[in-house]
C-alpha cells in the first residue's frame, strides 16, 4: 500500500493505492453517511458485486460524447429525485470522464457537497482522479465548462487495470511518460528519476524468459500492471506537488500540459475519434522535442533518449506523419490555454526540466510537426 497527501491547507486530502482496496471499500468509507455512485454502464456490467454494495447508484451511457449538459442534468435530476442532502457524498467510481462530471456534479448540486474519487482507468489513476479540475464539454470545445472542486479522497485499486484493454492502458502511459519529462520542474520532494525508471522498465519486459505474451508491447504492458503501484505512486507524487503549489493553473500548473497543446489538436482535427488522448499527448511531446532541439533548448543526446521512450511505449502510428501542417497549427490557436493571441508550449530545456514559452514563431512550429 502507497499513500502521499495533496497539501492544499484546509483542502487537503489523501491519496490511497492498494491492490485490492475494492474489496476492502468499508474500511475507507463512513458507515453513517450515504454514498450515491455515479459510474457508466460498461463498468457497472464488469464491478457489479462491488457496486452492489452501494443503495444509490447513478448509471449513465459509456464515452466522451456523453461528457455533456444532457448527462450533467440526467444526473442531476436522479440526485435530487432521490433527495440528496447536503450531509451526502458522491463517489466517481470510473475513468476520467466519470471522474469528471461527478466531480462538477459534487460542485454544483445544493451548492457544493463532498466527493471521492475511485479512479479505475490507469489515465485517472496517474492524473485526472488528483487536482480538482472537473467539467464537461460543449460543442465549442472540450472541458469548456466546469469548476476547480478537490475531491475528500482518491481511493486507487491498480487492479481495475486487470479488466483494462491494451489500447486504454497504453492511452493512461501517455500521461506517465509526461512525468518522466517534467519531474524536476515539479518540485517533488521525492527523487524518482523516473525516466530511467521507465526506460528499465522496458528493457526488463524484453528480457523476461518464458513469457506467454505474443508482442514486446503485451509483454511490456504486462510488466507495467506488475508495477503499477509504484507508476502511479510516483505520478500522482508529482501531480500532487505541482497542485499543491498551484490549484488553479495561475502558472506553473501548465506543466502537466506538457504535449498536450500539440496534442489537442491532433485530436480536434480528428475528431477525436481516431486516437486517443495518451496517443495524440505521446505525439505532441514529439513535437515539444523537435521545438526545443531547433531552439538550441536541449542536445541531441537527450533528444534522442526522449524520443526513443517515447516510441518504445508504442503509442505512436505511422499515420501521424500525415497531419495537415496548417489544420494543426490553427487548431493550436484554438488551445484554451492560448493567451493574448500568443500559444504557449510547454518544452523541454534540459533532461527532466521543462519551461513555459509563448515566443516559438509559427514556421517553427509547423517545422517540428511530426
Ligand atoms: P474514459 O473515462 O472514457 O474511460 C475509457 C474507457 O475505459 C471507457 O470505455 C470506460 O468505460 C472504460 N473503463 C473504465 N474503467 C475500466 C475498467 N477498470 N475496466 C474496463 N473498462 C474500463 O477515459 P479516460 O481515459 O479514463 O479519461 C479521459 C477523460 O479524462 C477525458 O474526458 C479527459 O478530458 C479527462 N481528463 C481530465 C483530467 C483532469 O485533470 N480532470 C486530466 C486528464 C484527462
Ligand atoms: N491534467 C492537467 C491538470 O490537471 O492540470
Amino acid at each position: 500500500m502507497k499513500e502521499l497527501t495533496v497539501e492544499l491547507n484546509e483542502k487537503s486530502y489523501p491519496i490511497t493505492i492498494q491492490k485490492g482496496l475494492l474489496g476492502d471499500i468499508e474500511k475507507h468509507l463512513d458507515n453513517k453517511r450515504r454514498y450515491f455512485v455515479i459510474t457508466n454502464k460498461t463498468i457497472q456490467s464488469i464491478y457489479k458485486d462491488f457496486l452492489s454494495r452501494f443503495e444509490n447508484l447513478v448509471v449513465i451511457e459509456d464515452g466522451e460524447e456523453y461528457k455533456n449538459f444532457s448527462t450533467f442534468e440526467y444526473i442531476i435530476d436522479k440526485l435530487l429525485e432521490a433527495k440528496i442532502e447536503r450531509s451526502d457524498c458522491v463517489i466517481a467510481f470510473g475513468g476520467g470522464v466519470v471522474g469528471d462530471l461527478a466531480g462538477f456534479i459534487a460542485a454544483s448540486v445544493l451548492r457544493g457537497v463532498d466527493y471521492i474519487q475511485i479512479p479505475t482507468t490507469l489515465l485517472s489513476q496517474v492524473d485526472s482522479s488528483v487536482g480538482g479540475k472537473t467539467g464537461f464539454n460543449h460543442k465549442m470545445g472540450k472541458n469548456l465548462i466546469g469548476a476547480f472542486k478537490q475531491p475528500k479522497k482518491v481511493l486507487i485499486d491498480p487492479n481495475t487495470l486487470e479488466t483494462l484493454d491494451l489500447r486504454q492502458l497504453k492511452t493512461g502511459m501517455g500521461e506517465v511518460l509526461k512525468y518522466a519529462f517534467i519531474e524536476k520542474t515539479t518540485g517533488c520532494r521525492e527523487f524518482f528519476d523516473f525516466f530511467n525508471f521507465l526506460k528499465n522498465l522496458r528493457a526488463e519486459s524484453l528480457s523476461g524468459e518464458c513469457s506467454t505474451e505474443k508482442t514486446d508491447t503485451e509483454r511490456l504492458y504486462k510488466n507495467i500492471k506488475k508495477h503499477a503501484e509504484q507508476i502511479i505512486y510516483t505520478s500522482v507524487s508529482m501531480k500532487a506537488s505541482v497542485v499543491s503549489k498551484d490549484e488553479c493553473e495561475k502558472g506553473l500548473r501548465a506543466i502537466l500540459n506538457f504535449g498536450h497543446t500539440f496534442g489537442h489538436s491532433v485530436e480536434k482535427i480528428t475528431g477525436y475519434k481516431k486516437y486517443t488522448h495518451g496517443e495524440a499527448v505521446a505525439a505532441g511531446m514529439i513535437m515539444a522535442f523537435n521545438t526545443a532541439l531547433a531552439r538550441n533548448f536541449i542536445d541531441k543526446n537527450y533528444y534522442t533518449d526522449a524520443i526513443k521512450l517515447i516510441n518504445d511505449y508504442g503509442l505512436i502510428s505511422a499515420d501521424m506523419k500525415n497531419f495537415d501542417k496548417d489544420k494543426i497549427y490553427e487548431g493550436m490557436k484554438s488551445d484554451k490555454k492560448v493567451s493574448h493571441s500568443k500559444i504557449k508550449l510547454v518544452l523541454p530545456i534540459n533532461p527532466l526540466e521543462v519551461q513555459i514559452f509563448d515566443d516559438t514563431e509559427e514556421p517553427l512550429i509547423k517545422a517540428s510537426l511530426l
